[in-house]
């Protein structure tokens, strides 16, 4: 059971692993090894443990201490009689290492983890009781940490807390789970509850009590998981990334279901935003990080081009630093995939505590971002357990599409048949993406034929930039090459001088139709790149004969108003990547040094 849950969470990590059993004689045993989860799974298999009703089991992104099999997870304290496991950075970790090594205790590893279980097992020693000894511990503890233990002499019990790190418990019958999140359990039960800041948990088989730091009792409520574990399947496909690419048309498509009513969009989780209020925001951030942030940076040309409200998009970890000017006519739109980016999350609760509102774009219920937000707008692109985003991106983009579309109405800067137009256009999107999907083919043996290449650049304009951005990340994450995104007015501003005979550049190029279609000015951009020789594979739409004297490859698309292109242009990039990884024999769902869910700063 342990290991089925690691195997769910290991792409939120997967550098080591580990598991504790206790057993009903008050026993207990752990295993635990660097490298991917097999490594353990070889090693259960070779020595197994005794069994037990009762363990613990983590899969480990390296922060304090290298991925080694004496830094992986479980650590013990209490002389080998308790075993802990940690999610997060306990920051004053080295001053209490010296307090515990004054007092004789010693120490197996490097990491803050072993820290935390020696001073727990201290605490035990001196209370006689795991769920006071938490609360003992916790109180010490700096930084953030989700934390479960086990004791032998408490066989049938774990205790977790959490501090701005994930946790939810799923509630079974004669069972009960804990997780990182509810990928840990689907599949023995999908009631769940999700922990809340700077509480502590106590689970047995039959029982949950959740209380405070101080021990006060908290209320707490279920929620049913929306989709089963066979979606956390691969599905018969080759990997998780082909798997979730294919399944873009359905994230949009889910994503907008029940949102357009009538001709209007209606975003009934925004009820506890009045028109009012919305029509009070003077400023929109987005705040987000890597492919959110790209998703930030396309609808900001889109609600302002329709709410006229001026957005800026931040980086979650420079915006927290650098003392932003926001009040409260200033609306924070968080954009997070897992909703447990500690960048974003220190981000959404800094500028609360500066008086905006909040509002999250995520993709997993009962996330501590949305909790830590005045509203939430769920995307609804299934769970998304590759790595590298797809689906969860173009669903972001729906989801800012509704909102932006949404705030226009309520702001009355949008005319009923263009709001009626966009919407029109949003509906079009899964089958145009569909149809994008069937170009595959030819993309992945581009990639095939490019799979030698070493640099590989990306240019795009207004909405098609950050697309160039996400174009570029892609082929980094999954294909550990050097690759660039530029806005194409920016070439001659110094990047030009990159060009060189044989320099494969993808353009993103908008829609030649409209009078104020920008086409004609890429189109010389990629004239001024070829003269120096650049190998042009131009991503255009169907019908676009302009780009053809001029490129090395066209890739088409279908028709799309401008602001929704991107969610077309996307795809081929996508698939770009994932076939030169592929090509190159890379794992293309867990690349390497990379987490699906960055949970600390
Ligand atoms: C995208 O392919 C990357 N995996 C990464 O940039 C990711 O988008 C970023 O870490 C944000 O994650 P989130 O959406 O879960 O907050």
């Amino acid at each position: 059971m342990l290991m089925g849950g690691l195997k769910r969470l290991e792409y939120r990590g997967y550098d080591s692993a580990g598991v504790a059993i206790v057993d009903d004689d008050g026993a207990i045993e752990t295993a635990k090894r660097a490298g991917k989860l097999k490594v353990l799974a070889d090693e259960l298999a070779a020595n197994p443990l005794h069994a037990g009703r009762t363990g613990i089991g983590h899969t480990r992104w390296a922060t304090h201490g290298g991925p080694t099999d004496r830094n992986a997870h479980p650590h013990l304290g209490d002389e080998g009689r308790l075993a802990l496991i940690h999610n997060g950075i306990i920051e004053n970790f080295s001053e209490l290492k010296q307090e515990l090594e004054a007092e004789g205790h010693t120490f197996e590893s490097e990491t803050d983890t072993e820290v935390a279980a020696v001073l727990l097992g201290r605490e035990v020693r001196r209370t006689g009781d795991l769920r006071e000894a938490f609360r003992a511990t916790v109180g010490r503890l700096e930084g953030a940490f989700t934390l479960l233990a086990v004791h032998r002499d408490a066989p049938g019990l774990v205790v977790g807390a959490r501090r701005n790190s994930p946790l939810v418990i799923g509630l079974g019958e004669g069972e009960n789970f804990f997780g990182s999140d509810v990928a840990a359990f689907v599949e023995y039960t999908k009631r769940a509850v999700a922990i809340g800041q700077d509480q502590i948990v106590a689970i047995t088989a039959d029982d949950v009590v959740v209380t405070d730091f101080d021990g006060v009792p908290v209320e707490v409520e279920p929620f049913e998981v929306a989709w089963d574990a066979s979606a956390a399947e691969k599905g018969g496909w080759s990997s998780f990334m082909r798997k979730e690419v294919s399944e873009q048309p359905e994230a949009v498509a889910n994503t907008i279901r029940g949102r357009i009513v009538e001709g209007e969009v209606h975003i009934p989780e925004l009820e506890s935003f009045g028109d009012d209020e919305l029509r009070g925001i003077r400023r929109i951030t987005i705040v987000a990080c890597g492919t959110a942030s790209y998703a930030g940076l396309v609808a900001k040309y889109a609600i302002e081009q329709w709410a006229r409200v001026p957005v800026e998009v931040e980086l979650s970890h420079e915006f927290r630093y650098r003392e932003p000017v926001i009040d409260d006519t200033t609306l924070v739109l968080s954009i997070s995939q897992s909703g447990e980016t500690m960048d974003t999350l220190m981000a959404v609760k800094y500028a609360r505590e500066q008086g905006a509102r909040t509002i999250s774009i995520c993709n997993t219920q009962g996330a501590t971002i949305p909790r830590e937000s005045d509203a939430v707008v769920y995307t609804h692109a299934g769970p998304e357990v590759a790595v590298a985003s797809t689906k969860a991106f173009v669903a972001q983009i729906t989801a800012l599409y509704l909102f932006g579309l949404h705030l226009a109405r309520v702001r009355g800067t949008l005319s009923r048949e263009a709001l009626t137009e966009a919407l029109t256009e949003l509906q079009e999107i899964p089958a145009k993406i569909e149809t994008v999907l069937g170009e595959s083919e030819r993309v992945a043996q581009l990639a095939h034929w490019m799979a030698d290449t070493r640099s590989v650049l990306f240019l795009g304009r207004h909405v098609g930039f950050p697309i160039a951005l996400e174009g570029a990340l892609k082929l980094k994450e999954l294909a550990y090459i050097h690759a660039e995104g530029f806005a194409a007015g920016e070439l001659k501003h110094g990047p030009i001088a990159l060009i060189e005979p044989g320099q494969p550049v993808f353009v993103v190029v908008p829609s030649p139709r409209g009078s104020a279609s920008l086409h004609p000015k890429v189109v010389s951009n990629i004239q001024e790149i070829r003269a120096r020789g650049a190998r042009v594979i131009a991503i255009a739409e169907a019908g676009d004969a302009a780009v053809l004297p001029f490129a090395d490859e066209v890739i088409r698309i279908p028709l799309a108003a401008p602001l929704f292109e991107p969610l077309l242009a996307v795809v081929p990039l996508q698939v770009f990547a994932m076939e030169l990884s592929q090509a190159k024999g890379l794992d293309v769902d867990q690349p390497r040094n990379l987490a699906k869910s960055v949970t600390v700063e």
